[in-house]
């Protein structure tokens, strides 16, 4: 096995990966590839924390994220792909973390207190989603890794994990590195509306969109609120339409249009056509990447079998190396009675 760190990271497969999921997380993963040993994985029973009274769209929405990986640049040649659930033992690691987690800690985590406040629709006074940041402390214990890109708003799951680490670390020895979170730089990728892009504001643009979907969400940005005539002079700093020039547009482009915005000599009717023009040209070749997977399921079946084959073998190590930690030795046990 090779000395280069692990990094780990993963997404609950709700739905197609959208521009904040993109921006955000998987375009730095994929620059990560040639300089770590890199596990990216599609978490279908994170999934299950919201979506458990109907699971019918989380397996197809977990290979569908498994194709947007690959279109974004996700390497299956370079990284392990994988999904969550086809390796088993993230269950049986998360058992025994939850074992010596307590509850005041997963009480206090900001994202857990948010989510029972502001989501209404959906029962979420469940175990499972108490005990989420648990499930993925042990997605990366599993894999034993080193450094977790993820967003800021994972902050304070990265940190419990930590805390986790040195739990068991002291109770059972040092299995585990601590988990260190790497926050790539990331880009403001705002919504239509101007809210944070999230699939639950239904806001978002796809990486799987098409042309005339783009053009049509395009044409809905809200712009500068105090540019209301054509003729006043707007503020691309401030501006929703902007931030997208930022994501997608060349510089030059970018200083034209905040110059002639500034000016009233564009319009933002105009630089809506623009700012669409420019993410069709970013976004087309990940969309026909990711539809020449899906149409070819044969192949995008192999590859998730393959990656999780793959990081079964490394689970299993880890979890050899738990029960043995922890006294659970019947395997080694047995051996010696058949010898
Ligand atoms: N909680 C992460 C998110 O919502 C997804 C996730 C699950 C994850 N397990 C992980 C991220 C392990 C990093 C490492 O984005």
């Amino acid at each position: 096995m090779s000395q280069k760190a692990v990094v780990l990271s993963g997404m609950r497969s709700t739905g197609p990966l959208h521009l904040g999921n993109y921006f955000g997380a998987v375009k730095n993963w994929v620059g990560l590839q040639d300089r770590y040993e890199c596990f990216y994985f599609a978490a279908d029973w994170h999934a299950l924390t919201t979506d458990y009274a109907d699971t019918g769209e989380i397996a197809e929405n977990t290979l569908h994220v498994i194709a947007d990986f690959i279109a974004a640049g996700l390497d299956p040649e370079r990284s392990v792909i994988f999904v969550q659930s086809m390796v088993p033992e993230h269950a049986e690691l998360h058992l025994l973390l939850s074992m010596i987690t307590p509850l005041g800690m997963l009480e206090r985590v900001p994202t857990y207190k948010e989510q029972i406040r502001e989501i209404q629709n959906k029962d979420l006074s469940t175990y499972g989603f108490l005990g989420y940041p648990v499930l993925q402390t042990g997605d990366i214990l599993l894999y034993r890794a080193h450094l977790v890109p993820v967003g800021e708003d994972q902050a304070s799951h990265l940190e419990l994990s930590r805390e986790i680490t040195r739990k068991f670390n002291r109770f059972y020895g040092e299995v585990f590195p601590e988990p260190k979170a790497l926050f790539t730089p990331t880009p403001k990728v705002p919504g239509l509306d101007g809210r944070k892009m999230s699939k639950s504001y239904g806001n978002s643009i796809q990486l799987c969109d098409s042309e005339e979907e783009i053009r049509r969400k395009a044409s809905s940005m809200f712009t500068d609120p105090t540019r209301i005539r054509r003729t006043d002079p707007g503020h691309p700093e401030s501006c929703n339409l902007y931030d997208f020039h930022r994501l997608v547009s060349p510089p030059e482009l970018q200083e034209k249009v905040a110059r002639e915005c500034r000016l009233a000599q564009i319009g933002c009717v105009d630089d809506k056509k623009l700012i669409a023009d420019r993410l069709i040209e970013y976004l087309t070749p990940i969309r026909e990447r990711r539809e020449a997977l899906i149409a070819d399921r044969d192949t995008l079946l192999d590859i998730v079998g393959e990656g999780s084959r793959k990081a079964r073998e490394r689970a299993q190590e880890t979890l050899d190396q738990v029960r043995s930690a922890m006294g659970f030795d019947y395997q080694k046990l047995l051996a010696k009675v058949a010898r």
